[in-house]
């Protein structure tokens, strides 16, 4: 299981010394929440940011942008330091063209889908991604209330993926605590997202040491 700790829910005074906390824990990746006010109502943080992070961050930067129009910013992302890239499905009429995009710039594609998305909408692009991130909450804020439903999504999407024969991951983005973290990884999750599970923590280096360790 891979778990990458959502830097939204860190303390943005303090960034270069969440980074190092991530740095020195178990997590496998750092995920960055990009909200533009128009694709979901909240606004979090930009590139100049994911530059400065990048100055620090030793773990893979794993984007997450929940913006309009994604093409217009992924090459930037890309040249910021994105090890992975992940738009919505939503928010993409092309989302074909916008895959290949990001693969052209040498970085891992994701897709990511909202609650009343269906798994079925990435039948035709799931051998192209990377991977699949599947919104456990609706996106746009961190702290929220995990949807259940997300396990029939998950073992619908692992289905889909050993079909086709693909090697997408599959990452669940919010709401992962203690109590689900088990159940999702049986249900076939591979990557865990986690914010204020970790950061509201006093120790949140050895919260995401349990989450690494689960069984
Ligand atoms: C929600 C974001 C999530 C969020 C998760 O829009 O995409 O990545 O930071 O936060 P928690 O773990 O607090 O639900
Ligand atoms: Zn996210």
């Amino acid at each position: 299981m891979l778990i990458a700790p959502s830097i939204l829910a860190a303390d943005f005074a303090n960034l270069q010394h969440e980074i190092e906390m991530i740095n020195a824990s178990a997590a496998d990746w750092i995920h960055i929440d990009i909200m533009d006010g128009v694709f979901v109502p909240n606004i979090s943080m930009g590139l100049p940011v994911v530059e400065a992070m990048k100055r620090h961050a030793k773990k893979p930067m794993d984007v997450h942008l929940m913006i309009v129009q994604p093409e217009k910013y992924v090459e930037a992302f890309a040249k910021a330091g994105a090890a992975s890239i992940s738009v919505h499905a939503e928010a993409c009429p092309h989302l074909h063209r916008n895959i290949q995009q990001i693969k052209a710039l040498g970085v891992k594609a994701g897709v990511a889908i909202n609650p009343h998305t269906s798994v079925s909408t990435l039948s035709e692009v799931i051998q192209d991604i990377d991977l699949v991130c599947l919104m456990s909450v609706n996106p746009g804020f961190g702290g929220q209330k995990f949807i259940e439903r997300t396990y029939s999504k998950i073992k619908e999407l692992k289905s889909l993926i050993g079909q086709c024969g693909s090697s997408a991951l599959i990452e669940i983005d919010g709401g992962v605590n203690q109590d689900n973290a088990t159940p999702l990884m049986t249900a076939g999750a591979d990557v865990l997202v986690a914010g204020n599970f970790v950061f509201t923590s006093p120790n949140p280096k050895e919260v995401i040491e349990r989450l690494k360790n689960i069984k």
